[in-house]
């Protein structure tokens, strides 16, 4: 067998539409391939390629992968599709003994897996402890027909039916407790159950193996949902809950939707969307994403309609996008998550809304517009910079184009300068971009959370010896943050200052759901750019003058932690605070109006003619309140000395 990393690869980097052209006489139409159709010796050009999907015919109806071309017109087996798809990509096709030597050694551990599993449906639907679970399903609208399918089971709260039913199946507790599913409780022969007193819906893999487990609470608690422990067979980023269910219908429609919650899963089966399949609790992963390839290419994101289920919707869609999906998003009605919009809208309804999912890309557009952010200079600036790195990540050629025109048209501009945009190296834009890149395009700068050559410290790493800043005028940046810290008397002051210049720079935000602040959180200072510095500030605006030791530890990583005391503990430090003060103000101002410059000037292409000239006016009066900063700047050095 071929390993699927390596049948992806192939996949993703094989030329389709040469390898097929040898068959086939293809011409370009758009951004498709068309030709007569080979399998029903055709005539018109009914047989179409398209590069990254695959081929259809409309006629005869006959569709698949580069592979699958292989394998039908040549009588190859999917092996030697591959090895020749890969040979011609240039890619080294090796095949992998499937190790025969006796079973899988996971074997064990999903039997194991697999009996307990049955174990808690037993207790569900046949014993007492059961009837509280049943009523909680009834409660939901669940019909043991529908939780039968899905396996649905109870764990009770206690532990010790389960312990000896799997005792006299032959697995002793020190696999019990290796498995995860029980604890040891100290200084006795007890075991401590993990699910207790929840709803089970046993986890498979795509293969059908039962790995795990996800426990709900009937009732309110913390935590909601309980899942086995992390293991050889279970590992929440490589699953997909319902994927081996799903596998044959996500083939057939050529389609996946994707939900939050494995009620949401439940319950779109219930209404007969069987292609449906839940990350495990955590946000999609690359791992989550490949796996799907093996089956369509084509998504449906169908999360709640919250801010966070927005937030993760276009977090999994870039990650998607990127992966060469083609990815489109289900917009519920406000409050509503699958689960209870199937429930109380029927299977009709959610088909529908299945059909008119809106391309990512869309919907994005669309909530811009709505919230008016195409209508002026500024936002449109911002609202293209939420854009592009979405048209970016699109790894598919013929969507990024799409994608391209519809933002260019979305915001009146042109395509070309939207082009420019795309290619350039990413420079800093609008104050925010200002904030995490204080050099622009400058490869050496750091970033704002270390990283780049020269850079601050990161938070992982933490260095000996006194801190230094990786930012422009990190110096003045630390002798306010001193003063604040250690000179009662300038206090106010440089908050007060400070207060302004952020008032200055502060960024509307556009608003998907989440907030897009990509570590732009609440550590964050506008007008400390240094990130740990910031953190600081910010922890004393939000605390007041001394921070608790509660204080350090909730808002303070170890580093920031380091860097307070470090100047904290000298008060003397700061000697003439009165100027260095006055200095420092003046050399953040100055950077602060720069950051403004450039996002003036970053507008510029944007910008219709008479928009134009009111941004040079603008830029002229930056620069002249620039210029007039730097003359008080030398005169001060003057006087000071
Ligand atoms: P209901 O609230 O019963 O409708 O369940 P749901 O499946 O709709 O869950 P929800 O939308 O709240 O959360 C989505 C998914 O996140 C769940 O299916 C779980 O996989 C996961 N999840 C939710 N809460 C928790 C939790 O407290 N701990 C863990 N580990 N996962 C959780
Ligand atoms: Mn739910």
């Amino acid at each position: 067998m071929i390993p699927d990393e390596v049948v992806e690869q192939v996949s993703q980097q094989a030329d389709i539409v040469a390898i097929i052209g040898e068959h086939v006489k293809l011409k370009k139409t758009g951004s498709v391939w068309r030709g007569p159709c080979p399998f029903h010796q055709g005539k018109g050009p009914n047989f179409s390629v398209v590069p990254g999907r695959g081929y259809t015919c409309f006629v005869c109806g006959e569709k698949g992968s580069v592979f699958t071309f292989l394998q039908k017109r040549l009588g190859m087996s999917f092996v030697d599709a591959v090895k020749l798809a890969g040979a011609k990509a240039g890619i080294e096709v090796q095949e992998v003994q499937r190790r025969r030597e006796g079973p899988d050694p996971r074997e064990p551990l999903w039997e194991l897996q697999a009996a307990t599993s049955e174990f808690f449906q037993k207790t569900l639907w046949d014993a007492p402890q059961g009837s509280a679970a049943r009523d909680y399903l009834a409660s939901r609208d669940v019909s043991r027909d529908l939780a039968t399918r899905f396996g649905l089971g109870f764990a009770s709260r206690d532990g010790e039916a389960l312990r000896t039913y799997l005792h006299g199946l032959g697995y002793d507790d020190a696999r019990l407790t290796a498995a995860g599913l029980y604890l040891p409780l100290e200084g006795s022969d007890q075991l401590k159950a993990r699910f207790r007193d929840r709803l089970i819906f046993p986890i498979l893999d795509q293969s059908g193996h039962t790995v795990g487990f996800g426990g709900r609470l009937l009732g309110p608690g913390e935590p909601k949902y309980l899942n086995s422990a992390e293991s050889e067979v279970f590992n929440k980023g490589k699953l997909l809950y319902h994927l081996g269910a799903a596998r044959n219908a996500i083939r057939k429609d050529d389609r996946v939707v994707i939900v939050e919650g494995y009620f949401d899963a439940l319950r779109l089966v219930s209404v007969g969307v069987e292609g449906v399949v839940a990350p495990m609790g955590t946000a999609l992963t690359d791992a989550q994403a490949e796996l799907l390839g093996r089956f369509t290419r084509q998504v449906v994101l169908c999360y709640d309609s919250d801010g966070p289920g927005q937030k993760a919707t276009f977090r999994a869609a870039d990650l998607l996008l990127a992966k060469g999906f083609v990815v489109r998003v289900v917009t519920l009605p406000e409050g509503e998550d699958p689960d209870t919009f199937a429930r109380s809208q029927g299977g009709a309804a959610v088909s529908r809304l299945l059909d008119e999912a809106m391309d990512v890309f869309d919907r994005k557009v669309q909530l811009l517009e709505r919230a008016g952010w195409f209508a002026d200079l500024q936002h449109k600036r911002q609202a293209l910079d939420r854009l592009l790195p979405t048209i970016r990540a699109a790894s598919d050629p013929v969507t990024r184009d799409l994608y391209l025109a519809r933002a260019a048209e979305a915001a009146g501009v042109a395509r070309e300068a939207l082009v420019a945009e795309l290619h350039a190296v990413r420079r800093g834009s609008g104050p925010r971009a200002a904030v995490q890149r204080p050099s622009r395009g400058d490869a050496t700068a750091p970033d704002a959370y270390g990283g780049g050559p020269g850079a601050a410290p990161t938070r992982d790493a933490l260095p000996t010896g006194p801190y230094r800043s990786g930012v422009e005028q990190g110096n003045a940046e630390q002798v306010l943050l001193r003063v604040v810290l250690t000179q009662p008397m300038w206090r106010d002051h440089v908050i007060e200052e400070l207060g302004k210049l952020e008032e200055s720079e502060r960024p509307a935000s556009v608003d998907f759901g989440g907030d897009e602040t990509d570590g732009f959180g609440e550590s964050a200072s506008l007008a400390l750019r240094d990130p740990v510095y910031g953190m600081i500030y910010r922890a004393l605006l939000m605390v007041g003058e001394a921070l608790s030791a509660e204080a350090i530890a909730e808002h303070l990583d170890p580093l920031a932690i380091r860097v307070y005391e470090e100047l904290r503990a000298d008060p003397q430090a700061v000697v003439d605070a009165r100027a260095s003060v006055a200095d420092a103000l003046r050399q953040l101002r100055g950077r602060s109006v720069d950051a403004r410059l450039r996002a003036l000037e970053s507008l510029l292409p944007l910008a219709d003619a008479a928009e134009k000239d009111a941004l040079t006016l603008q830029i002229k009066r930056l620069a002249d309140e620039k210029r007039s900063l730097g003359v008080q700047h030398w005169g001060m050095v003057r006087r000071s000395r």
